[in-house]
């Protein structure tokens, strides 16, 4: 990375803030993911869990962009609060956005403008993943919303987040035959978003 060219530069302070950003949603995702298996709500827990493993590694890649800077700069903590889970969705997707996709589609401009083309386009793939989480997110508000996380018209495959047993059904089964957890431990694959595994 052009670290001594970037000294001073609005792109220096924009990768400070993203690396601030994406450590806080680190935390907070932690914290969502804490209340949704509080909520039973298992799978939001995983995609929580899944997500701040995303923003860990995008922190990383921000900070190995800093390596040998010190910038001052204002920082948003943007605390927002700690919800009920939907609350939680509701808060995440603005992030996405807010401090997501948008703020890294300007600084990918930003960086282009001072001359960091590769700096700009870590910003823009980075954008693209933080536009993933922002509709992961309100595909499972949604969900929850209208009643269809563990209930659907056709029947789709259900997969158990602990045991990995897997059913076909419009409900997954009340109690898991693999591992006897209750239903609400059950995701449907179709959706495409059964966890990753975690690095
Ligand atoms: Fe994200
Ligand atoms: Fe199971």
């Amino acid at each position: 990375m052009a670290t001594k060219e970037l000294k001073g530069t609005q792109t220096e302070k924009n990768i400070c803030i993203a690396y601030l950003d994406e450590c806080q949603s680190y935390a907070r995702y932690n914290y969502y993911a804490q209340a949704a298996d509080k909520e039973q709500y298992f799978p939001v827990g995983v995609i929580f869990r899944e997500t701040a493993n995303n923003e860990m590694h995008h922190a990383k890649v921000f900070l190995k962009m800093l390596q040998n800077t010190e910038v001052t700069t204002p920082v948003n903590v943007d605390a927002g609060f700690l919800g009920t889970t939907t609350d939680n969705l509701k808060i995440a997707m603005k992030e996405e956005k807010d401090s997501g996709y948008e703020f890294y589609m300007q600084a990918a401009a930003t960086a282009i403008d001072e001359g960091f083309p590769e700096i700009a386009s870590h910003f823009k793939a980075i954008a693209a993943v933080e536009k993933t989480h922002y509709d992961r997110f309100a595909k499972f508000l949604d969900m929850i919303n209208n009643g269809t996380l563990w209930k659907r018209e056709k029947p789709v495959t259900w997969k158990c987040l602990v045991c990995g047993y897997t059913e076909v059904g419009t409900e997954p089964p009340t109690t898991c035959p693999g591992c006897d957890h209750p239903y609400q431990h059950y995701v449907c694959v179709e959706d495409g978003y059964a966890p990753a595994q975690v690095f």
